[in-house]
């Protein structure tokens, strides 16, 4: 049986992964997503299109981009070329790019290419894909041992370049991040790379980087998604060429502070051309997704957050609020304060409940009673209840939506968040 939901968007069949090419043009909200039309598993990938005015009801709109036998079409961005400097539209109908990465399922290359279109509907691949090769660095015997390309070299997310003008994309490649300046958005140049401070653990995964507002001016968000299947976020600026982290005094945050301290939410971006910060992610597991008890369709999308960054007691942190209150029913909606030691219990049914606990230190959220986990081992031995730092002393202010199951929970104002799933 298949599970619906009022307020997340879900693909019409198939499977669905992450969110892609998210951008707001004239009112309306533009989702791409990572597609396999024909089967619930991973496959050939597309990039389904849904569009929507409120960010709670989404219209279902044609497949945007077909792969090929040798080019599925793998994460990335879309760029509203206004000043049509790609020349791929006219001044009179400017062109949205999709920046997607080619990857070739029979020899696993990855390159970045580009699909446009004027009515944001049809797309057409641009004839010079790619727009960044891949680069062939080996030779002779040691290829035959290695591939000779980068591995993992993808998610292209392109923004406006304040600092050169132009634009800068940001991709990741491997244990770390690249980033490439274009003028045109179509010849691009290598420009940067950043490590992240942790260390190489594993991949990186789709790669986001967006100035903000704060009251000691503009500062620079850096976040991405690791295969361990964290979010972490860095605190910086952006010169023009890479992402450069600002040092923090507090010991403690040797880790970076993750954009979700729960398993249900992934690849997490944002939307392009949109006033302030505006994300989404993909509202599953890659650890135990595939489990999941699904008959037409596997996939569902987090509600929309928006963020602001703010000063705490523990450095620069992202404060996270849904988009958007208004529209939901009274009866999803919690907001409430917890005390120190207090906990707080959301009743499911046949007596299930999902546990919300917050001592001086620490938020616990606890899912081992919420409902049926015998499907995934993962999820009962590593994802049954998840726990993280707080951010304030005392009092914790609390918002959760509740949509038939899935919980997206606002904790200590925001600071920290929870996006867990009950089967
Ligand atoms: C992240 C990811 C991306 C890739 C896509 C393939 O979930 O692995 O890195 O582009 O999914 O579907």
């Amino acid at each position: 049986m298949d599970r619906t939901y009022n307020y997340h968007f879900t693909p019409p069949k198939g499977w669905m992964n992450d969110p892609n090419g998210m951008v707001y043009i004239d009112g309306v909200y533009h989702l791409f997503y990572q597609h396999y039309p024909h089967d619930i598993v991973w496959g050939p990938m597309h990039w389904g299109h849904a569009v929507s005015t409120d960010l709670l009801h989404w219209e279902h709109k044609p497949i945007a981009i077909y792969p090929t036998e040798e080019e599925y079409i793998f994460s990335g961005s879309c760029v509203y070329d206004k000043e049509n400097v790609s020349g791929l539209g006219t001044k009179e109908q400017p062109p949205l790019l999709a920046f997607y990465t080619a990857h070739n399922p029979i020899t696993g290359e990855e390159q970045q290419s580009i699909a446009y279109s004027t009515d944001f509907e049809t797309f057409t691949k641009y004839e010079g894909n790619p727009v960044i090769e891949n680069e062939k660095y080996m030779a002779g015997d040691e290829a035959k041992e290695n591939p000779a390309f980068k591995k993992d070299f993808r998610d292209p997310k392109v923004f406006r370049n304040p600092v050169k003008g132009g634009f800068t994309m940001v991709l990741a490649a491997g244990h770390q991040l690249e980033f490439y300046h274009s003028m045109n958005l179509l010849s691009w140049e290598k420009t940067g790379e950043f490590a992240p401070k942790e260390g190489v653990i594993d991949i990186c995964e789709c790669p986001d980087c967006f100035p903000l507002e704060t009251e000691e001016g503009t500062k620079w968000i850096l976040m991405l998604s690791r295969t361990s299947h964290i979010m972490p976020y860095y605190v910086g600026m952006f010169d023009g060429n890479t992402f450069v982290e600002e040092k923090d005094e507090f010991e403690e945050n040797v880790n970076p502070p993750l954009l979700d301290y729960a398993s249900d939410n992934y690849a997490m971006v944002t939307f392009a051309n949109c006033p302030g910060p505006l994300m989404l992610g993909w509202g599953e597991s890659w650890d135990y997704v595939s489990q999941t008890p699904a008959k037409n369709y596997r996939g569902k999308m987090t509600m929309a957050r928006k963020a602001q960054l703010l000063k705490t007691e523990k450095g620069w942190r992202l404060r996270f609020a849904p988009a958007t209150l208004s529209g939901i029913a009274k009866k999803d909606v919690w907001q409430g304060v917890l005390q120190p030691g207090e906990h707080k219990e959301f009743l499911l049914s046949e007596g299930k409940k999902l546990v919300l606990s917050v001592t001086k230190e620490e938020i616990l959220v606890d899912r081992s009673n919420a409902g049926d986990l015998s499907f995934s081992e993962y999820l009962q031995t590593k994802a049954a209840w998840f726990l993280a730092k707080r951010i304030k002393t005392g009092n914790c202010n609390i918002t959760v939506i509740q949509d038939n199951g899935y919980f997206e929970i606002f904790a200590d104002d925001g600071l920290v968040v929870f996006s867990v799933m009950t089967y």
